[in-house]
């Protein structure tokens, strides 16, 4: 899989004046089924998050309030993501090296995972990420 298989997908949004609502549903909205869901908060100014590739992991990562940047590296190419609405989330596919910065006061990043949490699913040592990612398909 290559950055050009992660993107920023739409939510739908319902408005109404009590106030917006938007929904996610598993295999719909995005492309795997849902298995976890996290979050980061009180991120102090300046924090950086991530630096890290998932081997098996999709991801859909969301805004819920305030913003941040998510820059993606798929060992050719290296793009970054500004989100900062709750109804965009960029899906982030397996093999992606990650870095989250530029975090907003009070922004909360929510992240929807196709697994339970597994420390083996980590590649944390970028070279070792460039190995396994530029390695010719067999
Ligand atoms: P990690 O994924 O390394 O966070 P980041 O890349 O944003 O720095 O996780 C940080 C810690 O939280 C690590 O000790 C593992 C733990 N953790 C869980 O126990 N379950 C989870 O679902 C996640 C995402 C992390």
């Amino acid at each position: 899989m290559s950055l050009q298989d992660c993107r920023i997908i739409e939510l739908p949004k319902i408005h109404d004046p009590r106030g917006n609502l938007t929904f996610i549903e598993g295999g719909h909205h995005v492309p795997f089924d849902i298995r976890r869901v996290y979050y980061l908060y009180d991120v102090p100014g300046g924090a950086d998050r991530g630096a890290h590739a998932h081997k098996n992991l999709h991801q859909f990562i969301v805004a819920m309030s305030g913003s941040f940047d998510v820059m993606l590296d798929d060992g050719r190419d290296k793009y970054r993501f500004h989100l900062n609405r709750s109804y965009f989330g960029l899906y982030v596919c397996p093999m992606m090296w990650r870095y989250l910065d530029n975090f907003s006061s009070g922004a909360v990043c929510l992240v929807l995972a196709s697994s339970m949490y597994d420390q083996l699913d980590y590649i944390r040592d970028y070279d070792k990420f460039l190995d396994a990612a530029l390695k010719p398909a067999t």
